[in-house]
């Protein structure tokens, strides 16, 4: 009898594999990481090969140490790090550069250039995302002017573009299945959000040609069946979505104003809006949710890039700490009125500032200020800037009815009640933080109708702890307020 779904959830740092039960309960893991390259100031790549091999391993491993022949394998699912872009040879499969990952800063003059010419306004009604080299559109471009024969290439049908769902479901399907879903196109900057389809206009702002374009899918849908998984073999593809949208589905944000906060290496904020692509006047982007049965579902999505990189570098750049469980008792013993402002604006500001020219600071030091000091409030900086969010996502007139946090540093309990109480409401921990693997093992179950329904799978979140906001209205003011002053000093 099969009984487990695979989920590959490829990330920025690292490749994962994890086989779920059919009650959404982890059973078997594996995660190997790759290298990053920075070639140059502002530069983030990856080797596509190295994406491939560590999926390939990681996929082996998970079913070899699980001793779970494939036939007990259901469906698959993938996840992926959003935007990173790639463009391969459809004959070879070879790729013609190495990933361009959403990092990377290199394509920020033409971006300027382009808003400049005042295309931001009109862009960001059909895409609901701002023009920015997160995005891949304007990597895309990058390739096509910068790699000699790339473009005459692709003007003659002989290259493909894909995110790294897309990448990885042609390598799996040998070279046969060409197809991303809607949540990954709806990052690239090339795709309309209301009517679901890739936007010629767009193509032709980006000077990108429509033959490179892979064919967009729901997000629980026949991707393709598996032929060079190894193990996986015969196994088919039935969910994709982008990592933080996979969170969001993991953590069961089916209903309007359900939101989820996701604190990796940055901080990713997505609020379902239900069916309603709400347009955000404060810098937040309109995105897609999930795509279930032909109908997109909306959310609005804060990113901010530094949360757990503040922690790293507490620990690595400045050695105040071993390890970074070592923040949630130094945190308790120190007063959360201690007047040091971490600003961790490191490779600019997200959202809801896009400022990619700020840069971090620390302000508020005295002859007392200690270790507990900055690295306390280098954790109260990763929920100020989760309240930044909320702010802009209430002044576009949506408040967060509930909010689901995951990611490495939830595990820390002193940030999750400081959370609560600078963000004046609930947070709820639940007992599976692995919410973005498990979002696409969700996705996968649904096609393959193992779930019924969203209700069904709303029915199998549990939660492990909620923090209720503690703090008084004025003591929660008077704190923000002072992280406001440090920002605008930035
Ligand atoms: O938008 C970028 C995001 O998808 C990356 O997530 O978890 O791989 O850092 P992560």
């Amino acid at each position: 009898m099969r009984q487990y779904i695979l989920s590959i959830d490829q990330g920025t740092t690292s490749s994962r594999a994890i086989l779920f039960d059919l009650q959404g309960n982890p059973r078997h893991s594996q995660q190997e990481e790759f290298p990053q390259h920075f070639p140059a100031s502002g530069w983030v790549e990856h080797d596509p090969e190295d994406i491939w091999s560590s999926v390939q391993r990681t996929i082996a491993r998970v079913l070899a140490d699980g001793c779970e022949p494939s036939d007990q394998v259901l469906a698959a699912g993938i996840t992926n790090q959003r935007e990173t872009t790639l463009l391969w040879d459809r004959q070879t499969g070879e790729p013609v550069y190495r990933a361009i990952v959403w990092q990377d800063r290199r394509t920020a003059a033409y971006c300027e250039i382009l808003k400049k010419q005042g295309a931001e306004p009109w862009v960001n009604d059909k895409t609901g995302l701002l023009i920015d080299p997160y995005f891949s559109a304007t990597k895309i471009r990058w390739i096509l002017d910068n790699v000699p024969g790339t473009r005459e290439r692709a003007e003659r049908g002989e290259l493909a573009f894909g995110t790294i769902d897309s990448f990885l479901l042609w390598r799996l399907t040998g070279g046969r299945e060409h197809r991303t879903d809607a949540t990954n196109a709806s990052r690239t900057l090339l795709f309309n959000i209301h009517s679901q389809t890739w936007d010629p206009e767009l193509l032709e702002l980006f000077g990108i040609p429509a033959s490179l374009l892979p064919e967009v899918m729901d997000s629980a849908d026949e991707f393709g069946q598996v032929t060079e998984g190894g193990a996986l073999n015969g196994v088919s593809v039935l969910g994709i979505a982008g990592d933080q949208q996979a969170a969001l589905f993991g953590q069961t944000c089916f209903n309007k104003g359900m939101a989820k906060s996701t604190y990796g290496t940055g901080c990713f904020l997505m609020l379902n809006t239900g069916d309603k692509a709400l347009r955000s006047e404060h810098r937040l982007l309109t995105t897609v949710a999930y795509r279930v049965k032909g109908k997109p579902t909306y959310a609005l999505e804060g990113s901010i890039f530094v949360a757990g990189a503040a922690i790293q570098w507490l620990r690595d750049g400045l050695r105040l700490i071993g390890d970074a469980c070592e923040t949630e008792p130094l945190a308790e013993g120190t007063p959360v009125d201690h007047g040091v402002y971490l600003v961790p604006a490191f490779t600019g500001l997200g959202a809801p500032y896009w400022d990619p020219n700020a840069r971090g600071a620390i302000f508020g030091l005295t002859r007392d200020t200690g270790i507990r000091e900055i690295v306390t409030a280098g954790l109260q900086s990763v929920c100020y800037q989760t309240k930044d969010l909320q702010k802009a996502m209430e002044r576009d007139g949506i408040r967060p009815v509930t909010l689901r946090v995951d990611g490495g540093m939830v595990a820390n309990s002193w940030v999750l009640q400081f959370l609560a109480d600078v963000l004046g409401a609930r947070v709820d921990r639940p007992s599976l933080v692995e919410t973005t693997a498990l979002g696409a093992a969700y996705l996968a179950g649904l096609q393959a109708g193992v779930y019924g329904s969203l209700e069904e799978l709303a029915g199998l979140w549990r939660c492990d702890r909620s923090f209720e906001p503690e703090m008084s209205k004025g003591d929660r003011d008077r704190l923000y307020e002072g992280w406001t002053r440090a920002v605008e000093k930035l």
